[in-house]
Parts: structure tokens; C-alpha cells; sequence
């Protein structure tokens, strides 16, 4: 069998931390509000960083950590809904950034806030066939560029950054075991483009979007773990999308897991879409909660609808 383990990760995250009582001198809410319903205290907002800026820099430190140079790259896969370019490609942008090889292949995909996982998996699939065994999956994304700061339902929820995994492919490594999936709904979570008349800004349907995490998430790690022939007790540690602490309570008592190996840290960043499981997982790696020859099992979800979970293992 073969498969990919993690080598390095990295992160990117704005200088300027946007409080809750902030956001309630600008719509009508409260820290309590946002607090309870949700987990989230702080969010990062880009100022004068760019989106490139935060690939750029999660990749280099992800590069760094694993101890690999830029010409060692064989593909960088980017996910993400809210690049700086529709064309060129975030993956593009970080190739010109760190020079990595002009034969690496480089692009981006978008699964929304489930990216991250599609984006590794594809990779996975990519280097099989690459001129070299080493691969950059980005998660990133601007969002307080596609809020609508008139609209208190949504404009709490969202955070930028970027976080960055360095992989590596190995003929004897475990597979990921990935689960995806999408339900097409342009109803419930969307962001207009370029070719409708509406403005950019997330459009949700936040009860609806929940309804559809609380069973997707559970079912979803379930998947993976039946691909792997796993039990929960084989996991050290489980990374959820960071959208609601409500949503991750809910999928580790139907999961009937300890909540200590479900880890977060969407107080501080707030929902991050595709950059939300990349960011949590370098937190844990640099934190030492994840160390070497260790399982997460990660799961996504969110627009497209799409969800994903994949069992990643430190190499
Ligand atoms: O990553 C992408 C996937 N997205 C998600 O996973 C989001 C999933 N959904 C959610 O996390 C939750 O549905 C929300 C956090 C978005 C909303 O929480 P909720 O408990 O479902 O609240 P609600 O939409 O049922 O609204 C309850 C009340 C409403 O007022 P009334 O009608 O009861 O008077 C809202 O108008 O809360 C009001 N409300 C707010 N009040 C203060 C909505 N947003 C706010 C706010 N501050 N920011």
C-alpha cells in the first residue's frame, strides 16, 4: 500500500485580533451571544497581508519544519474560495514565492471549508505520478474580505489565515483512507461570483448548515475509520473543523469519545473555512499534542455541501 505522512506543517495568521466586543460596536450582538452559541472569542482579520502573504508564509515554515528545500517540491495543491487572483492560483503564487520547481504541479481546488482534506487527498493521488516525492497542501483563506458586516448572523463566525503541510510520498506508507463527498445546494451556504449581480458576501442558512454537520461529521469519521479498520481507541487525536464548538460537542458524544483528544482553537481563530483543520493541526504539532507515528482523524465540512475525513500520520 502506499500513502503519504506529514513532514512538517506551518501557519499564517494576521496581526490584527478582532474581539467579539469589537464586532458588537458594528451589528447588534454581544460577547455572550457569540460566546455561547458558538465558542468563539477572537478572530484574525488581514490588514495589510495579503492572501499570498499567508500562503507564502505558512508553506516557508512548513518547508522549514520539515527540513526541505523548495526544489525537492513535486506538487503544491491549494484550497481556498478567496485567493487574491481567480487566475493565477494561490498554488502559483507560492510557487513564485519560494521558487519551487517549474515542473511542480500547481494549482487549487475549492471544497469550501472541507479544501483542506480534498486538497490533500488529490495530493496523495498527485505524487504517485510526481517528479519527486514532496508535496505543499495549503489551506488559506481571506474571508473578512467576503463578509458582510451588516449582517450579524454571519460577519461573528469568520476568520482569515493559512496553514500549510509539508508531505511526503512513500510506497510503504498508510493510505488516508479518505472519505469525501458533496451534495450540490447553492441554497443553504454560498458565496455569489463574478457572473451574478449579488455582492460577494457569505450567504447561510446557519440552522440548516447545522443540521447537516451534526450528522455529517460523526458519519464521516465513522467512514474513515471503517475504511482503516480502526476503532475510535486507535486514534491519539481527532481535528475537527473549526465552525462551532457546539457542532464538535455534538460529533464527539455521538462518536463516544473522550473530548480531550478533540482538540480546538476556534476561540482564537473563529471559523477559517479551508485553512481551519491545517491551522488547528500545526497549533498540535508545535504544541507537541501529535508527535511522530501518531493518527488524527480529520474531518471537514461545509459549502458545495461537501465534507471530508482523512486519517493523517506524522512521519
Ligand atoms: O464552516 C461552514 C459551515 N458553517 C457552519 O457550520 C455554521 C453552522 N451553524 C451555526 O453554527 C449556527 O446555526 C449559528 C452560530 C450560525 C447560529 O446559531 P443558532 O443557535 O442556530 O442561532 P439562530 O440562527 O437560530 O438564531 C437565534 C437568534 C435569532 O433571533 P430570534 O429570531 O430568536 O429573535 C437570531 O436573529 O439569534 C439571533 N442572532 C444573533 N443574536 C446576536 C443571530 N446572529 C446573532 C448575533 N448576535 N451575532
Amino acid at each position: 500500500m502506499s500513502g503519504i505522512k506529514i513532514r512538517g506543517t506551518g501557519r499564517f495568521a494576521p496581526a490584527k485580533i478582532v474581539t467579539n466586543d469589537d464586532l458588537a460596536k458594528i451589528v447588534d450582538t454581544s460577547d455572550e451571544w457569540i460566546t455561547t452559541r458558538t465558542g468563539i472569542q477572537t478572530r484574525h482579520h488581514c490588514t495589510t497581508e495579503t492572501h499570498t502573504d499567508m500562503c507564502v508564509g505558512a508553506a516557508r515554515q512548513a518547508l522549514e519544519n520539515a527540513g526541505i528545500s523548495p526544489e525537492d517540491i513535486g506538487a503544491c495543491v491549494g484550497a481556498t474560495f478567496s485567493s487574491d487572483y481567480l487566475s493565477p492560483s494561490a498554488a502559483c503564487m507560492v510557487q513564485r514565492g519560494l521558487g519551487l520547481p517549474h515542473d511542480a504541479v500547481c494549482f487549487d481546488l475549492n471544497a469550501a471549508c472541507s479544501g483542506f482534506l480534498f486538497a490533500i487527498h488529490t495530493m496523495e493521488c498527485l505524487l504517485a505520478q510526481a517528479p519527486r516525492k514532496y508535496g505543499l497542501v495549503l489551506g488559506a483563506e481571506i474571508l473578512s474580505r467576503v463578509m458582510d458586516f451588516g449582517d450579524r448572523s454571519t460577519c461573528v463566525l469568520f476568520g482569515d489565515g493559512a496553514g500549510a503541510a509539508l508531505v511526503e510520498w512513500g510506497a510503504n506508507y498508510p493510505s488516508l483512507h479518505a472519505v469525501l463527498g458533496c451534495r450540490g445546494n447553492s441554497e443553504v451556504l454560498y458565496v455569489p461570483g463574478v457572473n451574478t449581480a449579488a455582492p460577494p458576501h457569505v450567504h447561510m442558512d446557519g440552522q440548516s448548515v447545522f443540521r447537516f454537520a451534526v450528522e455529517a461529521v460523526p458519519r464521516c469519521a465513522r467512514e474513515v475509520l471503517d475504511r482503516a479498520g480502526l476503532t475510535p481507541e486507535d486514534i491519539d487525536l481527532f481535528v475537527f473543523h473549526q465552525a462551532n464548538q457546539r457542532i464538535i460537542d455534538f460529533a464527539v458524544k455521538k462518536l463516544g469519545i473522550d473530548p480531550a483528544r478533540c482538540p480546538g482553537n476556534i476561540e482564537r481563530t473563529g471559523n477559517t473555512s479551508a485553512a481551519s483543520v491545517p491551522l488547528l493541526l500545526d497549533e498540535l504539532v508545535g504544541g507537541g499534542a501529535i508527535t511522530s507515528g501518531q493518527k488524527a482523524l480529520c474531518v471537514g465540512f461545509g459549502g458545495g455541501l461537501t465534507w471530508a475525513g482523512a486519517l493523517l500520520e506524522l512521519a
